[in-house]
């Protein structure tokens, strides 16, 4: 049975692109829906002109009430009967009430080694510690912020005189390559973590 799976986003999108893009052929699962907190995010054009279903939630006429806003989020993806979510560049921070609704469905990336640099800023924490390497985890969402057990992981250098941005960039080549991986492994049952290089 086909798995379907619904992809959150806030902004740009190029990690949902890449998700999109790999559920096709064998893959077990299909994209049903992109939705987005932001009604302008540039990935919800994207989704649709690759003919994905696309609905927004805008989350500012709620004024910082989450469960309001997780409530209408909810309907909206309980009308694409996903199975799974994914969170990719959705920077809104979810309820526990929202969280355990999805619990082990619904994974998340994050642009850091986790439990390193959970949060905003990562680069510039990263780049600021000193640190001689970075890059990227899937994990299963939990109700503590980027805190879930690690599906995948990919490890990147920071060379000399790099900036935030630098980095960044860096590092999401590297996420478009593991977020891939890590859902069709765990739509197949795999949660063993994988570690790219
Ligand atoms: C990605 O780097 C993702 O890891 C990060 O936002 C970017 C979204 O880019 N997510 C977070 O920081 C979550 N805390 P995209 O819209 O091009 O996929």
């Amino acid at each position: 049975m086909t798995t379907r799976v619904a992809i959150l986003i806030s902004g740009g999108g190029s990690n949902m692109i890449k998700l999109v893009e790999s559920m096709v052929g064998d893959h077990p699962a299909r994209p049903v829906l992109v939705g987005s907190n932001d009604p302008e995010a540039g990935g919800l054009a994207k989704a649709a002109a690759l003919g994905v279903p696309v609905m927004a939630v805008d989350h500012r006429p709620f004024k910082g009430d989450r469960p309001a806003f997780e409530a209408v989020l909810q309907a909206r993806l309980e009308e694409a009967a996903p199975d799974v979510i994914c969170l990719a560049g959705f920077m809104r921070v979810l309820t526990e009430g929202f969280v355990r609704r999805w619990e082990g469905r619904m994974l998340n990336i994050h642009p850091s080694l986790l439990p390193k640099y959970k949060g905003l800023h990562t680069h510039a924490r990263a780049l600021e510690a000193g640190e001689t390497e970075a890059g990227c985890s899937v994990h299963l969402v939990t109700p503590a912020l980027d805190d879930g057990p690690i599906l995948g992981q990919a490890v990147v250098p920071i060379l000399e005189g790099d900036t935030p941005d630098t980095l960044a960039a860096r590092v999401l080549v590297q996420e478009h390559r593991l977020y891939p991986a890590v859902l069709e492994r765990f739509v197949r049952g795999n949660l063993t973590p994988l570690q790219l290089s």
